[in-house]
C-alpha cells in the first residue's frame, strides 16, 4: 500500500521550520495583545450564509473557493475562508458590542481554507493573524491597526514590504462611482464573464491582470473624484496619522480588495521577494458588514495577516529568526540504575520551570551525546554505575566543554543556580 500524503494545497508544518511559525503568529500577535486587543476563538466552520452574505456573492471566495459541506443533519456549512465574518458574528451573539466599551479590539490566530488553484505562497489551508476593531468609526483606529502590523513586520526583522493605501468611499459616494464606472465599462471589448462582472462588482474589473483589459482601462472614471466630502477628510486624516507616525505608505488607487465588505480605508502589505502571490496581509475598514448578517450599525475596521507567506518572506529576506534552543538540560544515563535516577532529576528539573530533556532508548554515550548537541542544551548530565556508586553525576557545560561531578542531591539546585 502506498503512505498517504498531505492534500493537494497543503502542506505541513514540522521542526524545525514550525518554530518560525510559531515566533510569527508570536511576533504579530505581540503588538496586538499590547495595545488591548483580547484574544478570541470561533469555530473552523460557519453557516455558509454568513459568508455568502458577510464576504459576497460576487467574490471568488465565495463563488469558487468555498469548501462547503451538508451535515448529516441537513445544515449547510462552510469551513471559514476568512475570519472577520465570524470574529464580527461572535462579537454580536456574545453582545461584546454592548458592554458599553467600544471599539471591541479582537485578534485573533488560526487556519483558514480556499479552494484556490495552488501554487508557491498560495495554498488551499493557510494560517492568518488578525485583528478586527469593532463599532467605532475614528481615523486614528485604522491608523493603529496599519501601524500595528508595519511594527510586527519590523520587529521579526522584515525590511523589504510596502503598505499599500486606498479608501473605497462609503454607502453615499461609491454607488454614484459605481455607476459611473458601470457606463464606462459597458461600452468596452470585453468577455462574457467580464461583463458578467461589471453587473455584480464592477469594481473588481480594475484589478483584471490582462493586459488587454487593462489597455481599455486607462480612462476609466477614478474613485478618487468621486469620494464626497466626508470621505475624503477621513482618508486625509489616516494619512496623516500614518504620516506622523514614521509609517511609508503609497497610495495605490487601483487597490481593490476580493471581499466585499469594505467602505473607505483598504490596504494591503506587499512583499517584493514573493512573486506574484505577494500580499502578505491586507484589511480595512466595513461599516456596512454588521448590518449585513443582521446586526446595529457597527462601523469597524480589521486586518488579516498570512502566517505562511510571511514565513516566506522572512525567507526571500533570508532573515534567521533568533529563536533561543527549547532544552536547557539534556540527561544522559549510562545502564539501567542510572536511567531511574537520571530520569528523576529530568523530572524535578522540569517542575522548577528548567527546560530538560532526556537520552529515551538506552542508546550508547556517542549517540546519545549527538542528541544533547543537537538538542541545543547549555549542561549536559552525564551518570554511570560507577559516578551512583559514589553519589554524583557529571555535569558537562556545553559551551566551554567543562565537566566536573556534582553530588547527585545538589544536581537540580546546581542547574538552577548557573541557569540563572
Ligand atoms: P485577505 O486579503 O483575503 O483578507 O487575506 C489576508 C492574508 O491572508 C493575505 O494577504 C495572505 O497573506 C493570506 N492568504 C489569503 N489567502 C491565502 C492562500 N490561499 N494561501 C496563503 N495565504 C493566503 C482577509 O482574509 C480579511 N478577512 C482581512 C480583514 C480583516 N479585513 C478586515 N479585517
Amino acid at each position: 500500500m502506498s503512505t498517504f500524503q498531505a492534500p493537494k494545497g497543503t502542506y505541513d508544518l514540522t521542526p524545525p521550520r514550525s518554530a518560525t511559525f510559531l515566533a510569527v503568529r508570536e511576533a504579530i500577535s505581540a503588538p496586538l495583545r499590547d495595545s488591548g486587543y483580547g484574544y478570541i476563538e470561533t469555530p473552523g466552520f460557519e453557516n455558509v450564509e454568513l459568508f455568502a452574505r458577510g464576504v459576497g456573492e460576487s467574490t471568488d471566495i465565495v463563488t469558487k473557493e468555498m469548501y462547503t459541506l451538508t451535515t448529516k443533519g441537513g445544515d449547510q456549512l462552510a469551513l471559514r475562508p476568512e475570519g472577520t465574518a465570524s470574529v464580527l458574528r461572535a462579537a454580536l451573539e456574545a453582545n461584546l458590542h454592548k458592554a458599553g466599551n467600544l471599539p471591541v479590539k479582537l485578534w485573533y490566530s488560526g487556519s483558514y481554507y480556499r479552494y484556490e488553484r495552488p501554487q508557491a505562497g498560495r495554498y488551499r489551508h493557510f494560517s492568518q493573524v488578525g485583528a478586527e476593531a469593532i463599532g467605532t468609526e475614528d481615523p486614528a483606529l485604522d491608523a493603529e491597526l496599519i501601524i500595528l502590523a508595519d511594527q510586527a513586520y519590523r520587529s521579526l526583522g522584515l525590511r523589504r514590504f510596502r503598505i499599500l493605501l486606498n479608501s473605497l468611499g462609503d454607502k453615499e459616494c461609491r454607488p454614484v462611482y459605481r455607476e459611473a464606472l458601470q457606463t464606462f465599462l459597458r461600452d468596452l471589448d470585453l468577455d462574457e464573464e467580464t461583463r458578467r462582472r461589471i453587473e455584480i462588482n464592477p469594481l473588481r474589473v480594475l484589478d483584471d491582470k490582462r493586459a488587454d483589459v487593462q489597455k481599455q482601462l486607462t480612462d476609466a472614471p477614478k474613485l478618487r473624484d468621486y469620494l464626497c466630502d466626508a470621505c475624503k477628510a477621513y482618508h486625509e486624516e489616516v494619512r496623516a496619522l500614518l504620516t506622523a507616525a514614521g509609517v511609508a505608505f503609497e497610495d495605490d488607487e487601483k487597490l481593490v480588495r476580493g471581499l466585499d465588505y469594505y467602505t473607505r480605508t483598504t490596504f494591503e502589505f506587499v512583499h517584493d521577494g514573493l512573486g506574484s502571490q505577494s500580499a502578505v496581509g491586507g484589511g480595512g475598514r466595513y461599516d456596512g458588514l454588521s448590518e449585513m448578517i443582521g446586526g446595529p450599525e457597527l462601523p469597524s475596521v480589521g486586518w488579516a495577516l498570512g502566517v505562511d507567506r510571511t514565513v516566506l518572506a522572512l525567507e526571500a529576506e533570508s532573515v534567521e529568526l533568533d529563536l533561543p534552543a527549547t532544552t536547557s538540560v539534556y540527561a544522559v544515563p549510562l545502564g539501567e540504575e542510572a536511567r531511574r535516577v537520571l530520569f528523576g532529576v529530568v523530572t524535578e528539573l522540569r517542575r522548577a520551570g528548567i527546560a530538560a530533556d532526556f537520552a529515551f532508548g538506552g542508546r550508547g554515550l556517542k549517540g546519545a551525546m549527538k542528541s544533547a548537541n543537537r538538542s541545543g542544551a547549555r549542561y549536559t548530565l552525564v551518570a554511570g554505575g560507577r559516578d551512583l556508586a559514589e553519589g554524583v553525576v557529571q555535569l558537562k557545560d556545553m559551551e566551554s566543554g567543562e565537566q566536573s561531578a556534582v553530588p547527585l542531591a545538589e544536581a537540580a539546585a546546581e542547574l538552577a543556580k548557573r541557569l540563572g
